[in-house]
């Protein structure tokens, strides 16, 4: 009569309570282990301080509502190659020149993911290395059409500022080459800090820590 679980009050108190604790360690506590070990197997993508603040403004600016950071992979003809398993890139996203489908761990430091689903603009993932000139970035951000003709990007002429910088802060901004075309009402323009952040996170993105020795482009 004692261990009748619907007249002993201790357990009716410690079985659910045992029961919930075991649960929350096996859907949550356990889960966020294995991933977190997963994760610090993974090199971080950047430790400085500049790209980390942009990608805070890569993510308040909402460049992921046209551009995304995943090359999707055709499942269908995945094969193991030297027991690492290698999946091919789906021709719809052959075009942006990547060999390599996007794998879980390029996501590993990433809070919040910045995978995107809508492509107006190309995808991203390797910017920093198929276009590696910071002045172009800051052309194309003032006037993506400057340097792309035709582009659909909006220009974000509010990072960057015609009025010289204060002497004491000069570091923290950079002057911009105007070329023609670019549209500025001035001589000299500077990228402001923000700008700079922004680029330095864009250049970061080249997937090279997974990519080493095994592609060439
Ligand atoms: C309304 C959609 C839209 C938004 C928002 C947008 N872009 Fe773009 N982006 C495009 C389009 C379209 C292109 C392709 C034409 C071009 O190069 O400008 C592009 C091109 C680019 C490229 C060149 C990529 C390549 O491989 O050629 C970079 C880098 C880029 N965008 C960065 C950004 C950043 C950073 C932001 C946020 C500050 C942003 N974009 C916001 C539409 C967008």
């Amino acid at each position: 009569m004692g261990l009748n679980i619907h007249t002993n009050h201790r357990m009716l108190f410690f079985i659910p309570a045992i029961s919930y604790l075991v649960l929350v360690y096996l859907c949550a506590v356990w889960p966020a282990m294995v991933e977190m070990e997963a994760m610090e197997a993974v090199p971080k993508p950047f430790e400085d301080e500049l790209p980390a603040i942009g990608r805070k403004l890569y993510g308040s600016y909402n460049c992921v509502t046209c551009h995304t950071q995943q090359i999707r992979g055709d499942e269908r003809k995945a094969t193991d190659v030297d027991g690492v398993r290698t999946t091919p890139v789906l021709t719809a996203d052959a075009r942006f020149g990547r060999e390599l489908a996007t794998r879980a761990e390029e996501y590993a430091w990433q809070d919040p993911v910045f995978m995107g689903t809508q492509r107006t603009g190309p995808d991203l993932s390797s910017t920093g290395r198929r276009l590696p000139a910071v002045q172009w970035h800051y052309w194309h951000l003032y006037n993506p059409q400057a340097v792309s003709p035709g582009s659909l990007m909006p220009p974000h002429r509010f990072l960057f500022t015609t009025t010289p910088p204060p002497p004491d802060e000069e570091f923290d901004y950079e002057e911009v080459l105007v070329i023609e075309g670019l549209g500025v009402k001035s001589d000299r323009l500077w990228a402001t800090p923000d700008a700079k952040a922004l680029v330095e996170y864009l250049l970061s993105l080249k997937r090279e820590h997974l990519e080493q020795g095994r592609l060439a482009k």
